[in-house]
Parts: C-alpha cells; structure tokens; sequence
C-alpha cells in the first residue's frame, strides 16, 4: 500500500471526472490515492509524497495540454523515479475508425516525443462533449465538428463518452504494475 498521485490537466472537466474515478479505483484496491490539477500549488508536494504517479491530459485543437507539457518537463526526474503512466483524453478516442485511431496514436507519439517523458502506462479515453461549458463560438465549431464525428449536435445537452470499464482497467492494470515494481531494486518506491 502507498500513494498514487493523480495530476491532471483538464479543460472543461472530463479529465478531471476520469481522474477522479482512477482515485477511487485505486482506493477500492488498498492504495492511498489523491487528485490534483497540475495546475494546483502544492502539486510538486504532492509528486514528492507520492510512491507512484499518473498523469492525466485533455487534448484541445490537436494538442495537449500546455499545463501538463510544464508539469512533465519540470517534474521529469521525479515522475520518471517512481512507477508511472499516462492517460489522454479526447473526442477522436470515443470514435470507431481508423482515421481515428491514428490520430490518437499520433497524439500519443507526439506527447513522448515533446516531453521527452516515455510512460510505462498509458491509456487513451474518449472524453466528452460539453456544450454547457462552451461559448458561442466554441459551441458553433464543435457542433460541425460532432456532426462529422459522433453526429452529436444537440448543444441543448452535454454527451459524455468515456468508457468507464476501460478507466477501471487502467487503474486496476497500474496497480498491479505498482505492485509488482515495489519489491524490485529497480522499482525503489516503497508501495
Ligand atoms: C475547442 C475544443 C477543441 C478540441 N479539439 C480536439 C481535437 O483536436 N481532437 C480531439 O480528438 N478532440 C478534441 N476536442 C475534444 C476534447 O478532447 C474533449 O471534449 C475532452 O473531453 C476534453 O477534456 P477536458 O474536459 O478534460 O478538457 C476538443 C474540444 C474542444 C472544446
């Protein structure tokens, strides 16, 4: 049993929602687990309290979160000495084609390669559409946008996309992870 931070950077909350459920996973399986937004002031405590760490990023326009990209690069070292992993969340991971999954790989690759981080776990989850959150002009753009993606244009409501069995696997899959790494020399955090 030890601390997982999960450090999150979330736009209009779904990232935060998915960081959240991960806490409560992690809990239901003996771990002591805490949110906090990377954008937080106690988060570097909070990373130097922590046995294991994920880190959790929204993408917006193509890319992911600029407070997450200075999360990770400040806190490289850190992240990198205990277990830890990566999940993103967006709309093209809620969608069942090609294009689609390309597109999140490609996210994915430029996420390491900008960061220069390379996760021992990640995850991509679909995220939500949040038209309650948005302005006038965000809300017009991700009206086109949904009706050539999920078809989903009712900006009266909100859609939410995340596969939560997915969410619960992650979480299940990094424990045993954490698990497995704390008995090893390698693996130096006490879990
Ligand atoms: C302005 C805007 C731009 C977005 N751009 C993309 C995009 O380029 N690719 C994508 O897959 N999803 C895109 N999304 C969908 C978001 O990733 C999705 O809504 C996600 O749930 C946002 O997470 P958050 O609530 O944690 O910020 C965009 C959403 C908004 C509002």
């Amino acid at each position: 049993m030890g601390t997982i931070l999960v450090a999150y950077g979330s736009k209009e909350g779904q990232t935060e929602k998915i960081a959240g459920r991960i806490a409560e996973a992690l809990a239901a399986h003996g771990h002591d687990a805490r949110t906090a937004s990377v954008a937080d002031s106690d988060v570097s405590e909070a990373l130097a309290d922590a046995d294991a760490v994920l880190v959790g990023s929204s993408i917006h326009v193509g890319a992911h979160s600029k407070p997450v990209y200075e999360f990770v690069r400040e806190h490289r070292d850190d992240i990198e000495a205990r277990p830890n992993g990566f999940f993103q969340v967006s709309l093209s991971s809620a969608l069942d084609d090609e294009d689609a999954r390309a597109e999140v790989a490609t996210y994915l690759d430029e996420f390491v390669e900008e960061s220069g981080w390379h996760p021992e776990r990640m995850a991509a989850f679909g995220g939500a559409l949040r038209y309650s959150e948005y302005g006038f002009l965000t809300r017009m753009m991700m009206k086109r946008i949904a009706k050539g993606a999920t078809g989903d244009t009712d900006a009266s409501r909100d859609y939410e996309y995340t596969d939560w069995d997915e969410v619960e696997s992650f979480a299940a899959d990094f424990v045993e992870f954490v698990e497995s790494t704390a008995g090893t020399a390698a693996g130096g955090a006490a879990v």
